[in-house]
């Protein structure tokens, strides 16, 4: 199918289990826009340049992917780029009902955007950023659940763990 679907998210920082939504997202749509919310209220680890410097590191070899910060309601950003579809992972049952509000809400304030749901791979239904913050800043590897170049930027910010 062809088109262009915005896949909005923290990414405090990007982990495997992202880029398995992003890769099966460019099976469908030949653009994906990756939204990088600041999301000032999850108080974040790594300022947004660092996570959209981040993404565009670790997808420099997709083809059809771009990554750009945005500010204020997903729906805003999703319009102001053309775009009518917004893809969300949904990893376990606990993530349904947070998903259906935001995908209701979203659908309120402009009918004409559409939410699709993926799954990721089953290894990545218990990963989440701030479980790969936790395990990393207590000393433990996560190579298995974020690219390497993730791990090198996580030790600027947990310098004990070098
Ligand atoms: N693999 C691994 N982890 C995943 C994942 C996947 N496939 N999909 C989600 N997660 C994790 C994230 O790592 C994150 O973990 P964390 O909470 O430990 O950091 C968690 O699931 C959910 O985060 P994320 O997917 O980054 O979304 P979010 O809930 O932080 O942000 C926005 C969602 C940005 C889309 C939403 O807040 C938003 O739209 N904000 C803009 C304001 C707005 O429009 N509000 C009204 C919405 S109705």
């Amino acid at each position: 199918m062809k088109g262009l679907a915005v896949y909005p998210g923290t990414f405090d920082p990007v982990t495997n289990g992202h880029l398995d939504i992003l890769q099966r997202g460019l099976e469908i749509f030949d653009r994906m826009i990756v939204g990088v919310a600041y999301s000032h209220r999850k108080n974040p680890l790594f300022t947004a340049e660092e996570r959209v410097e981040m993404l565009r590191n670790v997808t420099r070899e997709y083809q059809g992917v771009e990554i750009e910060a945005f500010e204020g309601l997903v729906i805003n950003f999703v319009r102001s780029r053309n775009a009518e579809v917004i893809i969300r992972g949904l990893r376990a049952v606990s993530d349904f009902e947070y998903e259906l509000q935001m995908a209701l809400m979203n659908r309120k304030l402009a009918g004409n955007i559409k939410t699709v749901f993926m799954m990721p791979s089953a290894e990545y239904s218990f990963l989440s950023s701030s479980i790969v913050k936790e395990i990393f800043s207590l000393g433990k590897s996560v190579s298995c659940f974020v690219p390497d170049y993730v791990e090198q930027q996580l030790h600027t910010k947990f310098p004990h763990t070098r």
